[in-house]
């Protein structure tokens, strides 16, 4: 495994709109891995393909409750709002608060390629919330309130 470098915001790789991943092979998993180590040294909750410059739809979460591999997600139930602070590994030093669904249904391929449905609340939910929107190129900052 190795640390990867993680993209600053001003760099247009945070700004596409990724693209399916559709093989489950040693070089996902060994991106996989990496990311999972870069996520836990740099203490994020949740690490996305295009922070570390790939263009693919994939991500990682661990919200302290373990590591969730998620390819080709899609948010597919929303209930409730929750309004709190929030940051990311790629505008590091900087928070807003954002609303995001109280609770998430996703639905995504493990690095097998086997479907699983997962429910996040609260910060999970958040967390769900703020990976897949890296991989349309969307990030907190266009949702924030508020800048601090
Ligand atoms: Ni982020």
């Amino acid at each position: 495994m190795a640390i990867r470098n993680i993209v600053t915001l001003g760099d247009d790789v945070l700004r596409k709109v990724c693209r399916t991943q559709m093989q489950f092979d040693e070089k996902l998993w060994t991106v996989l891995d990496d990311m999972k180590e870069t996520m836990y040294k740099a203490e994020g909750v949740g690490l996305a393909a295009p922070q570390i410059g790939i263009l693919r739809r994939y991500c990682v979460i661990d919200v302290g409750d373990g590591l969730v591999e998620l390819i080709n997600p899609v948010i597919t139930e929303m209930n409730g709002k929750q309004t709190d602070s929030e940051g990311c590994l790629s505008l590091p030093g900087r928070s807003a608060e954002v609303t995001r669904p109280q609770k998430v249904t996703v639905r995504a391929q493990d690095r097998f390629g086997n479907n699983f449905t997962i429910t996040g609340e609260d910060l999970k939910a958040r967390a769900l919330c703020h990976e897949i929107d890296h991989l349309d190129g969307i990030l907190y900052i266009d949702r924030a309130k508020r800048d601090k």
